[in-house]
């Protein structure tokens, strides 16, 4: 199992920053009782300008999304949000850390509809190094086909990112370290590829860059989005398509994306080799310029990082 990251000195409360060991909720909140808890996940590198946000609006974008999805609305627009994450990071004296903004609700209410529990907006960070491990950017990960699925699109709103959702991510999480897998594939209700337990998942077949497409199933990555960019970029054909589960097992390459899985190689599905059975080519080039992206090695032509 991970080891716990170290905990930093203050968590931003609704306009305040309250001391990391003092920063409690109610036991019988709504969020605990019923997972009512919306989140980001963000990453902040090191780059030679400072301390810089990786796509840090797109992620407080689809925050106030999410909480229109569950009617609750913070107090605060995505702006502000922006704004209190750089405030959160610099406070914390950090460089590189991962960003965890939080808009749940509170103490309050009973039942299962929760408007009367207040809602409350919270912005943690900490140090927190590679997701699957440090060889795994490199030599990548063995992923393994989950044995649960997503949910229908017209169950779990899984394009808001709300806590509550995770625990079937969780289920697939657990059930593929025990089983010896770094990762977890999820299957859609459909039977096609939906993405990986907590990233999302690209495909190479003869230089095409392919990602299930967004069937209500998956998350909408912002490392996904970007990816598509960068791919698009370098040359290559890019494909949102239907990924029929042998798909994984007939690629050139595969490679998972996510803010903390960031570009991943995947090396087996279910213990059949991927390609060469090691990061491809394909890979490492569309890696090496996402790392150049976010550790600001070129130019902010898109305006994806945002300096403390
Ligand atoms: C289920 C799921 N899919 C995909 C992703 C990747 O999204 P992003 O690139 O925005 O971090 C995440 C990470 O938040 C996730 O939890």
């Amino acid at each position: 199992m991970a080891p716990t990251p170290p905990k930093s000195d203050w968590i931003w409360k609704d306009g305040e920053f309250v001391a990391w060991d003092e920063c409690n909720v109610h036991l019988l909140a709504h969020a605990v009782q019923f997972g009512t808890s919306l989140f980001e996940g963000i990453r902040c590198y090191a780059t030679p300008d400072g301390p810089a946000i990786f796509r840090l609006d797109a992620h407080m974008r689809r925050l106030v999304d999410s909480s229109t999805v569950y009617r609750m609305k913070p107090e605060w627009s995505a702006a502000q949000l922006a704004e209190a994450a750089v405030e959160t990071v610099r406070k914390n004296g950090l460089t590189d850390c991962y960003v965890r903004p939080m808009v749940i609700r509170g103490f309050g209410a009973f039942g299962l509809d929760g408007r009367n529990s207040p809602i409350e907006t919270y912005i943690g960070c900490w140090s927190w190094g590679t997701y699957l491990g440090a060889e795994a950017l490199e030599k990548g990960v063995d992923a393994c086909t989950s044995s649960w699925m997503r949910a229908h699109p017209n169950t779990n709103p899984v394009a808001a990112k709300a806590a509550g959702h995770y625990l079937n991510a969780q289920l697939m999480r657990m059930e593929a370290t025990i089983n010896g897998y770094a990762e977890a594939i999820a299957l859609s209700p459909t039977g096609l590829v939906s993405e990986g337990s907590g990233q999302n998942i690209f495909l190479v077949r003869d230089g095409v860059v392919t990602t299930p497409f967004l069937d209500g199933s998956s998350l909408a990555g912002i490392t996904r989005d970007a990816v598509l960019k960068i791919a698009d970029d370098l040359g290559y054909e890019v494909r949102e398509a239907m990924v029929p589960r042998e798909s994984l097992y007939a690629a050139d390459e595969l490679f998972f994306t996510g803010t903390a899985t960031e570009v991943t190689p995947i090396r087996s599905v279910d213990r059949i080799e991927v390609g060469a059975g090691r990061a491809g080519p394909v890979t490492l080039a569309i890696q090496k310029r996402f790392f150049e992206w976010v550790n600001g090695e070129i130019e902010d032509s898109r305006g994806w990082r945002t300096v403390v």
